[in-house]
């Protein structure tokens, strides 16, 4: 199988590359290279017989095109996907979720590609204050990244209805691992906190979200992506619900730190409250998390431990201005 996937050089698409790869499949990796995008995360691979790169926009409708020749399947994680930086500068968000995901999609229905699959969020669906989120539920995005990113989801569906296109979208929920860019609140809170920095609680820190190990994440996408139903939805949450203070409090025991790191600061914008995601779908096919949250968090921990020469190259240049005006007057 040949596959393109798009942000390859990101967090969750590194990972999806490496068990494609590993699984036999061919891939090739189209990636704009934005500020998440880091070369390194796929640097084991860059030398295998079935790995190919592609630097380029998924806007670029001349690039796109030629990429997307003699490909099975497009996965589609390219996206700005923080929503902080979507508070501060939302145009970025609206160019490559909802305009990039549209040229994507029209390459993909001009060359007759077999299959798109389109990396959603639990995001789209807004805020619960009890029960889960399934499928059929209306969106609500609350944020312009959440909006954008409904807005792809949007286009995907329209592609189905109106050329008959063989699309699925997998809505993820919050995930976690090796190799996430550190501005989101685990691998922020652990590099923040080893190096005895102070960690920005947004409010009350009750926030609650629904955490799910990277790997696991993608295999909820392969799963979708070989046994999914044209046209469907399919939810992806590792089911481990907790309020953000919890998660600040193992990373301090973790990191052999103490609370006087905790720093609460003004609340996000719009902040949603609670995330919560029905996964009974993707069960149905067959797909059920394997790691366990604490296990998986120290894993993470661990890995973030002994890379520092990983992190420590990004949080200089760009990151420390994004990092004073998103914290700095708070
Ligand atoms: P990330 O920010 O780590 O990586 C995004 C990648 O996309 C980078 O490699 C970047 O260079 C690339 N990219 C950005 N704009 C591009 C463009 N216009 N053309 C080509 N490449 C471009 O993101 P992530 O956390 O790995 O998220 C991947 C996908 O999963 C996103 O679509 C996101 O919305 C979705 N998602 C993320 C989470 C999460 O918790 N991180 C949860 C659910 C869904
Ligand atoms: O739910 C899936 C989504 O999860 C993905 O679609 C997004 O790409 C991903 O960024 C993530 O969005 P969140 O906004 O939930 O993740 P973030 O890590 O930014 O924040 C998690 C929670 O922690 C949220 O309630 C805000 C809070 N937070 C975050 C940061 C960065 C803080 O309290 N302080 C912080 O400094």
């Amino acid at each position: 199988m040949k596959l393109l996937v798009t942000g390859g050089c990101g967090f969750i698409g590194s990972a999806f590359v490496h068990m494609a790869i590993e699984r036999g499949a061919e891939v090739v990796n189209l990636d704009k290279l934005t500020y998440a995008g880091n070369p390194e995360n796929v640097a084991d691979v860059a030398d295998h017989p079935a790995y190919s790169f592609v630097h380029a926009d998924i806007a670029d409708a001349e690039a796109v095109a030629e990429a997307v020749k003699g490909v099975d399947a497009v996965v589609n994680f390219a996206a700005e996907s923080h929503v902080d930086r979507s508070i501060l500068d939302p145009g970025e968000f609206i160019q490559t979720d909802v305009l990039g995901t549209a040229v994507l999609l029209d390459a993909c229905r001009t060359a007759g590609v077999g299959r798109f699959l389109q990396v959603s969020t639990d995001e789209v669906y807004g805020s619960i204050p009890s029960g889960a989120f399934k499928e059929t539920d209306p969106i609500n995005p609350s944020s312009p990244y959440s909006a954008s990113k409904a807005g792809g989801d949007l286009q995907v569906l329209a592609w189905h209805r109106t050329y008959g296109m063989d699309v699925v979208i997998t809505r993820g929920s919050n995930t976690f691992g090796p190799r996430q860019y550190p501005e989101k609140l685990i691998p922020l809170f652990v590099t923040n906190a080893l190096d005895g920095l102070s960690l920005p609680v947004y409010g009350d820190g009750m926030q609650v979200r629904d955490w799910i190990f990277a790997d696991d994440h993608c295999e909820g996408i392969w799963t979708a992506l070989h046994s999914g139903a044209a046209g469907e939805v399919y939810n992806v949450g590792g089911g481990y619900e907790a309020p953000n203070i919890e998660i600040t409090q193992r990373i301090l025991e973790l990191t052999g730190r103490d609370e006087s790191l905790i720093a609460h600061v003004e609340d996000r914008p719009g902040h949603d409250r609670r995330y919560a995601l029905d996964t009974t779908r993707l069960r149905e096919l067959g797909w059920e998390p394997s790691r366990g949250f604490p296990e998986a968090l120290a894993q993470t921990v661990e890995w973030y431990t002994s890379r520092r020469e990983w992190w420590e190259p990004i949080k200089s240049g760009e990151y420390r201005a994004y990092y004073e005006r998103q914290y700095g007057g708070r």
